[in-house]
């Protein structure tokens, strides 16, 4: 068995688990990262792609913005599309802020490059982890790997895992309360070798089924398509997806979106969900391991970046000059931006999903919802505001 010492043990490398390393680091505090997946699969997952301004301040704060500034793609505006016919929500000119499209592979490839570079100590296909002592003053994280046990001491955990993690199951049956909502639907995604040929997102609210059109380069588009939560994505070949994507987002004015060779496809079901509180004695969770939204208010992997952003603020204090108190408000400082996160997430799905057992009241109700958002300055601007990032300190 191995000893190793560090002041904060983290489980898993993905945005929450890299970002806190290496705010951490900027303040003289020391991490280990454990991440049972390879160094290629984490910077390969294709997931989130919009960063909100509140994200991107936060990564060129913390110095990790080079390439983002770069090759980011600025967007000062979403385009909400009813039947056909596109409304633009101008963010620039509603809040003054605009958004980014950069991929969250991007995002976690940067990251693992700045900890390498700085020394940090993440450890890939680190094998079977298991949490313990969390309840006392000397937690500790155990890996187990090919008969081999290490053992990191700390003095806190922070569960980072996403998900599927073993941090939120670690905490022992009624410390947690869950809230969680599912949706009758799912959304099938490509990645497509496709110049984009509009500059801004388009949510388009269809009555086969609600369609996002959206990008990753100046060579390559995302797309989504609504669909059954059991879709079995082998029925799907590339020509049935781009004949249902071309009869959802074509436009009254001719408008189609471009096409190509479909890279990577695939089904991802839609949940809302929160565990309450994120704090277990030195446990902190941060990011998916914590709550999950919908993604179609393009929130997962900005919620994460704000958590690990308290996280290592509050650490930082306690480190710093001995002050628990912002570790013992995490909780209740990441709650407040994570349920008005679910709420704005839950409000666009519900707004722009066709739900099949809507009857003609919610139908016309719904229609009513898209027809107020395109046509009220209020209402654009309160989408706006939650689209671009509430600011970090509400
Ligand atoms: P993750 O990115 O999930 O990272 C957790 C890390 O922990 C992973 O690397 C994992 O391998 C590792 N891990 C798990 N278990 C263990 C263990 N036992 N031991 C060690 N390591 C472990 N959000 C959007 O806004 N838009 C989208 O289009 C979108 N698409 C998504 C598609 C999919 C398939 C998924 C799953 C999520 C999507 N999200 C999307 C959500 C967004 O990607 C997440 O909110 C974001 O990844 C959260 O970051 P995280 O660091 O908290 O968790
Ligand atoms: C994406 O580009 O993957 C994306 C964009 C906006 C969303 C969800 C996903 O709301």
């Amino acid at each position: 068995m191995a000893r190793f010492d560090t002041q904060v043990g983290i489980v898993g490398a993905g945005p929450a688990g890299l970002m806190l390393s290496h705010l951490l680091h900027l303040r003289g505090i020391s991490s280990v990262i454990l991440e049972v997946r390879s160094r290629a699969y984490c910077e390969e997952r294709i997931r989130a792609g919009v960063l909100e301004h509140t994200s991107v301040e936060l990564l060129r704060e913390a110095g990790v913005a080079g390439r983002l500034d770069r090759e980011g793609l600025r967007h000062e505006g979403i385009e909400l599309g009813i039947q056909g016919v596109r409304h633009r929500i101008p963010f620039v000119e509603l809040t003054g802020k605009s958004v980014t499209v950069y991929g969250q592979q991007e995002v976690v490839k940067d990251l693992i490059d700045r900890r390498l570079r700085d020394g940090g100590d993440l450890r890939f296909e680190c094998g079977e982890v298991s949490l313990h002592g969390m309840d006392g003053d000397h937690p500790l994280i155990r890996v187990q790997k090919d008969g081999d046990v290490d053992e990191i001491h700390c003095d806190y955990i922070a569960g980072c895992d996403g998900f599927h993690g073993i941090s939120r199951s670690s905490v022992p049956e009624g410390v947690l309360t869950l809230f969680e909502r599912s949706y009758p639907f799912a959304w099938l995604g490509i990645l497509a070798e496709a110049a984009p040929s509009r500059q801004e997102l388009l949510y388009m609210h269809h009555e086969r089924g609600f369609a996002l059109y959206s990008m990753r380069s100046p060579r390559v588009t995302r797309l989504y398509l609504q669909c059954r939560p059991q879709e079995d994505i082998r029925d799907w070949s590339d020509d049935r997806i781009w004949n249902e994507l071309r009869t959802r987002l074509s436009c009254s004015d001719g408008w189609h979106p471009s096409e190509g060779r479909v890279l990577q496809k695939g089904v991802t079901g839609m949940r809302s969900f929160v565990v309450e509180p994120l704090q277990y004695g030195r446990l902190f969770l941060a990011g998916d391991a914590a709550h999950i939204v919908p993604p179609t208010g393009a929130k997962g992997m900005n919620l994460a970046l704000a958590d690990v952003y308290y996280l290592a603020n509050a650490l930082s204090a306690f480190y710093g000059r001995n002050d628990l108190a912002p570790l013992e408000e995490y909780s209740r400082t990441c709650l407040r931006r994570i349920w008005k996160a679910q709420r704005f997430s839950s409000w666009m799905t519900s707004m722009l999903h066709i739900f099949d057992d809507a009857g003609p009241f919610d139908r016309r109700k719904q229609l009513a919802e898209l027809d107020y958002v395109t046509s009220s300055r209020a209402a654009a601007t309160s989408l706006a505001e939650n689209y671009v990032g509430l600011p970090l300190h509400t």
